[in-house]
C-alpha cells in the first residue's frame, strides 16, 4: 500500500542520474497518475541558487533527453512537486539547514516518510548517512520511516563495498536501506521468475539434464559518454557483471523459492550467487575469462575515439570495456552446465537477451545430416520485450527437410533505448515499501566476492585486454572460448 505522505530528499539532485533516469522517472508517473497522494520533492545541489533556476535546468533536460513525454502544461503541474534546497552536502552546516528545510514544512511531523536518495558516487554513501545521523535526519518518526536508497555501483571491490556497508548499516537498519538495480526494475526480468513458476513446461526441464548452455547477453553501441572518471575505475566487470548480469543469472538459475515473498526470493537468489562464488569457474580461468577494450574507428559516417583517447582517461588505461565469463554453478541443477556472460560498449547493437540453449539429443533419422537447429528459448529484455521460442518443425511440402521456425510472445514494442520504464517501477515499489526489486547486502557481498576473484586473476596475470574495433562483436578471443566447446554465441550473427 502506498503512504500518502512521503517526502523524497534527492543528494545528487543535478547530476546525471537525475536528470536522465529519476526526474523523467517520477514525471512519467506523474502523468499514470500513479505519484503519492502528497509527495514532496527536494533536490538538493551546490550549482543553483534558487528553485526556478533548478527547475528550469531540469525542464531542459527533459526536453532534450526525452521529448517524445514533455509537454508544457504537464510538466508545468509536475513541478508542482519539486523543490530545491542549495547544499554542499559534504559540509557540516549543510545538514542543519535541511533539517530546518524539513521541519519548516507543513505537514511534516506527523506521518510524512522520508526518503533519502542518493545519486552521488560512492565514496559520499558513509559521509552523507553519518551527517544524517548526527543532524538528527535518519531518525525515525513514528508512523514515518526513514529509507536511505542508493545507486550502484556499491563499492569497487567486497572490502569497499563492506567498508561501506557497515557504516550505513550504522544508521539504517537493512530493511530500510534500498540498493537500486536498474535491470530488476525492466519488465522482462521481472517477469523471469513468473515464466519459470507459473508454465507447466519450464520448471521440469529447468536443469542439467536438458540445458545445453545458457548466455546472458547485454551489449551497447554507446562508448562511455562522459563517465570516463568513473569508469576508468570500475570497467565491465564492475560495471555490468557486478550488478545486472549476475541479478539475471540469479533469477534465470535459482532454486524454486517457499513462496513469492520479498524475503524467500531473496533467499534463494542469495544461496545462489554464494553457490558462484564459492566455485565460479569449470576449469583454469584462462580458458573462461575475455576482457577487451575498444579502438577508435569508423561507425557509419563517424570516426569515434578509442577509449584510451576518451577525456578522463588515461593513455595506457588496462580497464575492459568488454568482458565475456564462461561459469560454474556447481549445485544439483546446474553441475557441468556451462553459463556465458557477456557484455561490453562500442558493440555492433544495444540489446539484451537470455539464451537458453537446450540439448540437441534428438531422435537419430532426424538428427545429422538434416542439420536441425538447436531448441532455443530467447528472453528478450530489450529494446524488444518479450519471449521467443526456436524449434524444428518439418519443411512445408518436402517429404523430410526440416526448417526451424520462431514462435514469438511480444510483450510490447515501444521504442525504448534506456528510458526511466525500468526507475518508474523501482519508484513505485520503493514508495510502497516493496524490497523485491531491490538487492540484499549477501547478494551484493556474494556478487562482489566472485568480480574479486576474477579481478585478482586479471591482476596476478597482467592480462592486457584485447583490442576490438568499434561495431564489431567485440575480441575474437570471446568467440574462441565458445567455439572451443563447440558452441556460439547466439547473438552474434
Ligand atoms: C549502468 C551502467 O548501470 O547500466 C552503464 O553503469 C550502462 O555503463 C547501463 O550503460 C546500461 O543500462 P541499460 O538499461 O541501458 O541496459
Amino acid at each position: 500500500k502506498m503512504p500518502e505522505m512521503i517526502q523524497l530528499v534527492i543528494f545528487g539532485g543535478t547530476g546525471d542520474l537525475s536528470r536522465s533516469k529519476l526526474i523523467p522517472g517520477l514525471y512519467k508517473l506523474y502523468k499514470r497518475n500513479s505519484l503519492p497522494d502528497q509527495l514532496s520533492i527536494l533536490g538538493l545541489a551546490r550549482s543553483f541558487s534558487s528553485r526556478k533556476a533548478y527547475l528550469q535546468s531540469l525542464e531542459q533536460s527533459l526536453k532534450e533527453e526525452n521529448p517524445e513525454i514533455y509537454t508544457k502544461e504537464s510538466w508545468n503541474n509536475f513541478k508542482e512537486y519539486l523543490d530545491y534546497l542549495q547544499m554542499d552536502f559534504t559540509e557540516d552546516i549543510g545538514y542543519n539547514k535541511l533539517y530546518h528545510h524539513l521541519n519548516d514544512q507543513e505537514g511534516n511531523q506527523a506521518g510524512r516518510h522520508c526518503i533519502y536518495y542518493l545519486a552521488t558516487a560512492p565514496e559520499f554513501f558513509p559521509m552523507i548517512t553519518e551527517n544524517l545521523k548526527e543532524h538528527r535526519l535518519s531518525k525515525s518518526r513514528e508512523p514515518g520511516w526513514p529509507r536511505l536508497v542508493i545507486e550502484k555501483p556499491f563499492g569497487y571491490s567486497l572490502s569497499s563495498a563492506r567498508d561501506y556497508n557497515s557504516q550505513i548499516c550504522q544508521v539504517f537498519p537493512e530493511e530500510n536501506v534500498y540498493r537500486i538495480d536498474h535491470y530488476l526494475g525492466k519488465e522482462m526480468i521481472q517477469n523471469i521468475l513468473t515464466m519459470r513458476f507459473a508454465n507447466m513446461f519450464f520448471e521440469p526441464i529447468w536443469n542439467k539434464h536438458y540445458i545445453d548452455n545458457i548466455q546472458i547477453v547485454s551489449t551497447e553501441t554507446s562508448g562511455i559518454k562522459t563517465r570516463g572518471k568513473y569508469y576508468d575505475n570500475a570497467g565491465a566487470l564492475r560495471d555490468m557483471v557486478q550488478s545486472h548480469l549476475l541479478q539475471m543469472l540469479a533469477l534465470i538459475t535459482m532454486e524454486s523459492p517457499a513462496d513469492m515473498s520479498t524475503e524467500s526470493i531473496r533467499q534463494e537468489k542469495i544461496k545462489l550467487l554464494k553457490t558462484l562464488a564459492d566455485s565460479p569457474s569449470l576449469g583454469d580461468l584462462r580458458d573462461n575469462l575475455v576482457i577487451g577494450q575498444y579502438k577508435s574507428g569508423i561507425i557509419g559516417d563517424r570516426t569515434v575515439p578509442g577509449y584510451q583517447d576518451e577525456d578522463n582517461i588515461a593513455s595506457n588505461s588496462r580497464t575492459e570495456t568488454f568482458a565475456a565469463v564462461k561459469l560454474n554453478i556447481n549445485n544439483l541443477r546446474w553441475r557441468g552446465v556451462p553459463f556465458y556472460l557477456k557484455t561490453g560498449k562500442r558493440l555492433h547493437k544495444k540489446s539484451a537477451k537470455i539464451y537458453v540453449q537446450f540439448k540437441d539429443d534428438f531422435h537419430p533419422a532426424l538428427s545429422k545430416d538434416k542439420n536441425p537447429e538447436a531448441n532455443l528459448l530467447i528472453i528478450k529484455i530489450q529494446p524488444e520485450e518479450g519471449v521467443s521460442m526456436q524449434f524444428n518443425a518439418k519443411e512445408p511440402g518436402s517429404q523430410d527437410k526440416i526448417t526451424s521456425v520462431f514462435m514469438d510472445f511480444c510483450q510490447q514494442a515501444p521504442d525504448l533505448q534506456n528510458t526511466p520504464e525500468a526507475y518508474e517501477e523501482l519508484l513505485l515499489a520503493l514508495f510502497k515499501g516493496d524490497q523485491s526489486l531491490f538487492t540484499h547486502w549477501d547478494g551484493v557481498k556474494n556478487s562482489w566476492l566472485y568480480i574479486d576473484k576474477l579481478r585478482d586473476y586479471i591482476e596476478a596475470n597482467r592480462l592486457e585486454p584485447e583490442k576490438y574495433n568499434p561495431g564489431s562483436n567485440g575480441p575474437t578471443s570471446s568467440e574462441e572460448m565458445l567455439n572451443r566447446d563447440g558452441r556460439r554465441w547466439w547473438d552474434e550473427e
